[in-house]
């Protein structure tokens, strides 16, 4: 097994979006969880776990594809309070947290088709996770945002 891509989204942290899907949406402000050593960046501002993202003030337009596992929730949690962005996860549309900060707070969503290829930390594409990926826009810009990002998939506004 290749280490770099750890056996299920509980346990990996670093599926890294593949930059032109980003582009896609538009330009962003602040990536708040991004690798140390990154291969490329998502946003003007990137916090990586040494600043830990998820205690600083988050500011603009996010992006944030969050660290999986436990704990995932508090960074959508974040989102949804600050209001304009777009988060990717997989799409687990029965957990708690697609109840208590997805379905009844984000303005749309879009399923993807297929597979999201990911990149790892060294900058190859190659991970391929066992999940359906969504992406989430909350504000109703980024909701526009998404519906004309022309990525392929099923879009939905919520709002
Ligand atoms: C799923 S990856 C996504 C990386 C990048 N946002 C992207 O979409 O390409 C999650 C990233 O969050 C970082 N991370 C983990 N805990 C963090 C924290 N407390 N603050 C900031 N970044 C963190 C990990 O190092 C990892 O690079």
């Amino acid at each position: 097994m290749d280490v770099r891509f750890e056996r299920t989204e509980h346990t990996t942290v670093e599926w890294l979006t593949p930059p032109e899907l980003v582009k896609q949406l538009g330009a962003f402000d602040l990536d708040p969880c991004t690798p140390v050593h990154p291969p490329f960046v998502h946003a003007t501002h990137n916090f990586t776990i040494h600043d830990n993202g998820l205690a600083q003030p988050w500011f603009g337009r996010v992006y944030l594809n969050p660290p999986y596992g436990k704990g995932m929730e508090k960074w959508l949690e974040k989102l949804k309070i600050h209001g304009n962005g777009i988060a990717l996860i997989f799409a687990r549309t029965e957990t708690k947290c697609f109840f208590d900060h997805i379905w009844h707070d984000a303005h749309a969503v879009l399923f993807v088709k297929g597979r999201i290829k990911f990149y790892t930390t060294k900058g190859e594409q190659k991970g391929t996770p066992g999940a359906p990926s969504i992406f989430i826009a909350y504000g109703e810009e980024n909701a526009e945002l998404l519906k004309n990002s022309g990525i392929a998939g099923k879009f939905l506004y919520l709002k």
